[in-house]
């Protein structure tokens, strides 16, 4: 035990590996023009629970993204034509198919690249595999419109089209869900894409890929460039033959790609940094709030864009729930996600580790009190302990600063004005939580939040269904739900004219 949360032994790679039930899951190559290819230039990808080397990958060039996008770029207008769009439902429900019945395989993969537990990484494996089914529905659901004109003997109709060749950038920290919430309705509308997934955690997108092309859909629709070289991928942002680029991951990069994407003026989703406030009221259910906070702030280490950045708590119950909390967090298990008594498992790479230890120090030099953890674990991986943190202010860096890790930090506030004004003091805006039973106070500060999603007495928002996003400096564009496919589509009026009525 070390402050109070348990640890546990790493797991091995070459044991996991030699567990899976189908060992062409594991694939260190790219997947260009129908092809799966190496290249001389590898880097290296790390299990982040032990330090110790999974795989050599692929590490493209420019000219291989070239040839990658050149080549989405032909089969995309052979797809669009070659079929309809319940014929690609069909296609997305059986790569969902292969995707469930290889759940156990998929979700060692992911565990051992990303380190999260074997119990959340199936869960990851489901969810993404839910914008796939959800997608293989929505996909006939794309309706047009008929428009009154203001001409005589004229018709007017808008028809939805496939936007073309698709640019998708996704991250680390879902190397599965973030590509399918990307991949799916792109492919759901008749267009092709060319995937760039990170580098640190590559082989969860070339497993799923394997499984979309074994569903029958066309190999060249599909396309996934693995590469170290970001000079390489901004090829993505540049190249004239793509039309839209959807990215996850920080707001510099983003901006970046926007910028870069602006030459060619291609449609762009970006799904950015969150700095999420999580208020809870002194008229709240404790039990409720306190659980929502543990799934909302521990999930993936606390490694989302949607997490709990500030817990914003009123003053008059703030000793008990700061307890509350405490007793919560000290009871978690800290270790490899391959061991089933673990509850978190490491942080992505040193760097993680040294970004939250210091958010930890200068809030604790500016006056924090720590109340749990606070240190890096000292053993092989990427660990940081959970820790929870009160009398927060906002001099402190948690303030401002996305923390992208276990770390709790509990402000005080007095009035539900001043937990407003905290709330919206942030340059992000993508998720916020809020905890009360008032209901005129749930209508008041969930339209007063400035946030794209709202989560009211739950910690736990992302669902297929619901509409993903963010404003301000955690940009723009829906994922998942009915807006998701409209991202991925182009709406085209037709004026008829001319017509003898
Ligand atoms: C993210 O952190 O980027 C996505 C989190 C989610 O889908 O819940």
């Amino acid at each position: 035990m070390e402050n109070g949360n348990s640890l546990t032994n790493g797991h091995s790679n070459t044991n996991q590996l030699s567990e899976l039930a189908d060992k062409s899951l594991f694939i260190s190559d790219s997947f260009v023009d129908g092809a799966w290819i190496s290249t001389e230039r590898q880097f290296d990808v790390f299990n982040p629970a032990t330090d110790e080397k999974i795989s050599s990958v692929a590490s493209l060039d420019r000219d291989d993204f070239i040839k990658a996008i050149k080549s989405a770029h032909v089969a995309q207008k052979k797809y669009y034509k070659s079929t309809t769009a319940p014929a690609r439902g069909a296609l997305l429900r059986r790569w969902y198919e292969l995707i469930m019945e290889n759940k156990r395989d998929l979700a060692t993969i992911l565990c051992l690249e990303n380190g999260k537990t074997f119990a959340e990484a199936e869960g990851e494996v489901v969810y993404a595999a839910s914008f796939i089914s959800w997608f293989a529905d929505e996909s006939a659901r794309s309706y047009g419109d008929t428009i009154p004109s203001s001409s005589p003997n004229t018709f007017i109709y808008t028809v939805r089209q496939p936007v073309g060749v698709c640019g998708i950038i996704t991250p680390w920290n879902f190397p599965a869900a973030m590509i399918t919430r990307k991949v799916a309705p792109a492919l759901a509308a008749g267009c092709s894409v060319v995937i760039k997934p990170p580098s640190e955690t590559p082989h969860s997108c070339l497993a799923f890929v394997k499984l979309a092309v074994q569903a029958g859909i066309p190999a060249n629709c599909i396309q996934v460039c693995t590469t170290k070289d970001r000079e390489a991928a901004t090829e993505l942002a540049t190249n004239p033959l793509i039309s839209k680029i959807s990215f996850t991951g920080s707001t510099n990069v983003g901006k970046m790609l926007a910028k870069l994407a602006t030459g060619t003026l291609k449609k762009v989703s970006l799904e950015l940094g969150g700095n999420a406030p999580f208020i809870v009221f002194d008229d709240a259910n404790l039990d409720i709030a306190v659980e929502a906070a543990m799934i909302c702030k521990f999930r993936c280490t606390g490694q989302t864009c949607v997490t709990a950045n500030r817990l914003l708590v009123q003053k008059t119950i703030l000793p008990k729930f700061t307890a509350a909390l405490v007793a919560k967090v000290n009871a978690l298990t800290v270790g490899s996600g391959f061991d089933t008594t673990v509850t978190q498992g490491p942080l992505v790479n040193k760097s993680a580790v040294a970004k939250i230890h210091e958010h930890v120090t200068d809030a604790i030099a500016r006056g924090a009190t720590l109340e749990t953890g606070g240190k890096p674990l000292d053993r092989p991986g990427c660990f940081f302990a959970p820790t929870v943190l009160s009398g927060v202010t906002t001099s402190m860096l948690v303030a401002s600063e996305e923390t992208f890790g276990p770390l709790a930090p509990i402000f005080a506030f007095e009035t539900e004005e001043e937990a407003v004004q905290l709330a919206n003091d942030t340059e992000f805006g993508l998720a916020g939580y809020l905890f009360s039973r008032d209901a005129s106070r749930v209508y008041r500060v969930a339209e007063r939040l400035e946030c794209g999603m709202i989560g009211v007495n739950t910690g736990k928002i992302s669902a297929s269904e619901t509409p993903f996003g963010g404003v301000k400096q955690s940009g723009y564009g829906r994922e998942g739900s009915m807006y998701g496919l409209e991202e991925y589509q182009v709406l085209k009026a037709v004026t008829v004219g001319g017509l003898d009525r």
